[in-house]
């Protein structure tokens, strides 16, 4: 399938893996990418840019097609070193970054001096006009549904699509909510050029979480996911969970005066123990209500090429009757 986002990261399939806090290692990267899409390294999951240096080395070893590096930038009190990171990304021949969270817009001129191109994530119209207004590439359009930080406006990708359709002119995915082929040709039908996976391709044999992770999406309904820290600005979609309860029932007591200080328990450091260790209910982790389509852990390629199949079928065989009718 050629679209727009096909050509412009040089991939086959329109299919993008979204950048995810300790899964986005070499190794679910890698699989992407050799599977036809747009695998993506998580920059800050890497604690040093020697550490993300290094990655990038191992996901070369494992690809020799196109795969990026995600950089979030969060409101955090110490900066992480994004210089550091970016020489890394440059240095270690990366053509493709995916950034999210604040806007890029000092990091985007060297960026795209070394010939990387940029896709921006964003959660409404608004910030996608401003990505396309500073040069972005290209703009990741992530809807209420999706699993991480859905911003503060809560609106579906039913609505925010083609919203997004009527006013970008740079290309755009689809992000949140994406599981399968209706997903990819829905995505299609609405304006994007393709579609980012997040949730999904963590429910796969080779993304590197424990075991417990990928059991936990595939039991999940879509009514098991939660949104917290809408108090502090800072929205998180997460799989409901005992920590998840209890921070929940944390913002209802403290109210408007909650601070990040009361829910640190429930938020810091919780990744490495839940993707790594496999316990459960070490604190919130990201998850989108998609979880409520996955219902198996297939290996990167045949998910990748179930959905392409499924694609072609539904445009082929369902939409053409209609079409016939
Ligand atoms: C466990 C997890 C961790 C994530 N971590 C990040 C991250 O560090 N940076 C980022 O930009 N997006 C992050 N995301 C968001 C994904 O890149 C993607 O935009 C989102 O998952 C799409 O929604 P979906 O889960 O419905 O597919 C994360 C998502 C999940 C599920």
């Amino acid at each position: 399938m050629k679209t727009r986002i096909t050509e412009l990261f040089g991939i086959q399939h329109p299919i993008i893996q979204g950048g995810m806090h300790y899964v986005g290692f070499a190794e679910l990267a890698a699989a992407v990418s050799n599977a036809g899409g747009l695998g993506i390294i998580t920059g800050l999951t890497q604690k040093t840019p020697e550490l993300l240096a290094n990655e990038i080395r191992r996901c070369r070893e494992m690809t020799d097609k196109p795969f990026g590096v995600n950089l979030t930038f969060l409101p955090t009190v110490s900066s992480p070193d994004y210089p550091g990171y970016i020489k890394a990304i440059i240095d270690g021949g990366v053509k493709a970054v995916e950034t999210a969270g604040n806007n890029p817009v000092k990091w985007l001129p060297v960026l795209k001096e070394n010939g990387i191109k940029v896709i921006h994530k964003c959660t409404s119209v608004r910030h996608s006009l401003k990505a396309e207004a500073i040069g972005c590439d290209a703009v990741s359009v992530d809807g209420f549904e999706c699993g991480g930080h859905p911003g503060e406006d809560d609106v579906p990708n039913f609505i925010l699509l083609p919203r997004a359709a009527e006013e970008l002119k740079i290309p755009f995915v689809a992000s949140g909510g994406m599981a399968d082929g209706r997903s990819l040709v829905a995505a299609l039908a609405l304006g994007a050029e393709g579609m980012n996976m997040g949730t999904r391709f963590i429910a796969t044999k080779e993304a590197p979480v424990h075991e417990n992770v990928k059991q936990a999406i595939v039991a999940a309904s879509e009514l098991d996911t939660r949104l917290v820290m809408r108090p502090l600005r800072n929205t998180e979609r997460v799989l409901r969970n005992a920590a998840v309860d209890r921070l929940i029932e944390k913002e209802k007591t403290l109210g408007a005066n909650i601070k990040f200080e009361d829910i640190i328990q429930e938020v810091a450091g919780v990744y490495p123990k839940i993707m790594t260790e496999g316990t459960m209910d070490a604190g919130a982790w990201s998850c989108g209500m998609v979880a409520g389509l996955i219902h198996d852990i297939p290996t990167v390629k045949e998910l990748v090429d179930r959905i392409m199949a499924e694609a072609d079928t539904i445009i082929r065989q369902r939409l053409a009757r209609f079409n016939a009718g």
